[in-house]
């Protein structure tokens, strides 16, 4: 009796680590192969957790530093797991025979980003749209729709968000114009006056034509109230803008935060009722220190956390740029920090950084770097 009892234990523990070794494991920056083998093209991208599975959409980059401008659209790739992926094709496509169109094949659309819309049943992308052979001067946000979660989404619209809007937390200040000669001395006249607090007065310069959106991000709060993050006013300062009900606009209430900051790749979570921020510094493709933030209700009051990041090259978010954090279905307190580490010489060749946040006693996220990891983690 007591031999079987052991053959027992025995075979359990086996079977336990068996089936341990069977989680697979996520490897940052090495080559990520989809179904057909090929490496997962999908940078500065978002993930939508929808019918129980992750859906992840982001740029297809091409080789080169052409790849850095849009000649495909954006691909869409399907996981139950976050590491074995399917390729599902292109879910949103440039324009190839239309040199006129908004988002003509050679423009830059940049973090493309997905959520459903339950009311209207719709899957609606939004996306950094900057019109062909004008640099990054539009900044503009792109929508698209589509019935079916992989697309094909349509192209609904760009614009720049809240025109005629002023934000909910203006101040007197942003609504009086800045002499000419002033703006010319500080900024060749493009409206900022960098180093001098909340000086910033391209609000009101851009407050008829909507306000400058680049990096971008979207959050769904549990009541389904969907938020816009983009970094305007020339990069200086983020916005964060309450979407309409069937999320394809912006509502006109916003709030702009961080003034002055500079920050780029902004990426919302929520957990515990406390709204989080991760965002980078603005150095273009070059890595730099995150920051972490924090904020009672989305419309702040944000406060500053520092650098998430610790360890060897935590000064440089590990060589990467935030572009999502992923809330992993099903588990506690479990988020995953992702961002791109980019080859904006070979930009087909970016790869993918993706951490699980850490939290501390008092609830601050933290990130350490990890050679390999597996969702266990956050059992
Ligand atoms: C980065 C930004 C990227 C891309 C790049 C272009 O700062 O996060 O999405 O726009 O600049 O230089």
């Amino acid at each position: 009796m007591e031999f079987v009892k052991l053959l027992f234990k025995v075979s359990f523990v086996v079977l336990l680590i068996s089936c341990k070794q069977e989680s697979k494991t996520i490897k940052s920056d090495e080559i990520w192969l989809d179904n057909n083998g090929v490496h997962i093209n999908a940078h500065g991208g978002g993930m939508l957790f929808y019918d129980g599975k992750y859906y992840w959409f982001g740029e297809h980059k091409i080789e080169g530093e052409k790849g850095n401008k849009a000649w495909v659209g954006v691909h869409c790739y399907s996981s139950k797991n976050l590491v074995d992926w399917k390729d599902e094709g292109i879910a949103l496509e440039v324009i190839t025979n239309n040199p006129e169109h908004e988002i003509t094949e050679g423009c830059v659309l940049e973090r493309p980003k997905v959520i459903y819309n339950s009311a209207s049943k719709k899957f609606v992308m939004w996306f950094h749209l900057e019109l062909k052979g004008q640099g990054y001067d539009a900044a503009r946000s792109g929508v698209a729709v589509s019935d079916k979660v992989t697309g094909p989404f349509e192209f609904v619209k760009s614009f720049r968000p809240n025109a005629g809007r002023w934000p909910l937390n203006v101040k007197e200040i942003h609504k009086q114009p800045i002499a000419d000669d002033v703006l010319e001395k500080y900024c060749g006249g493009k409206g900022c006056l960098p180093g001098h607090p909340d000086s910033v007065n391209i609000l009101g310069r851009d407050f008829e034509g909507g306000q400058m959106a680049r990096d971008q991000n979207l959050f769904v709060d549990d009541d389904g109230t969907a938020y816009h993050i983009y970094s305007s006013e020339e990069n200086s300062t983020l916005h964060i803008s309450k979407l309409t009900d069937d999320y394809l606009s912006d509502s006109g209430d916003f709030i702009r935060v961080f003034s002055d900051r500079y920050m780029e790749a902004p990426a919302i979570f929520k957990n515990k009722n406390k709204y989080f921020l991760i965002a980078s510094d603005c150095t273009g493709w070059a890595p730099n220190a995150a920051r972490m933030a924090w904020a009672p209700t989305i419309f702040g009051p944000w406060e500053e956390l520092g650098n998430p990041c610790f360890g060897d090259e935590s000064n440089l978010t590990f060589r990467s740029q935030s572009t999502y954090v992923l809330t992993v279905s099903g588990k506690e307190n479990a988020f995953i920090y992702m961002g791109d580490r980019w080859n904006p010489e070979n930009a087909i060749d970016g790869r993918y950084i993706w951490l699980p946040f850490q939290f501390s006693e008092n609830g601050i996220p933290k990130l350490e770097w990890m050679d390999e990891w597996s969702l266990d983690y956050f059992d």
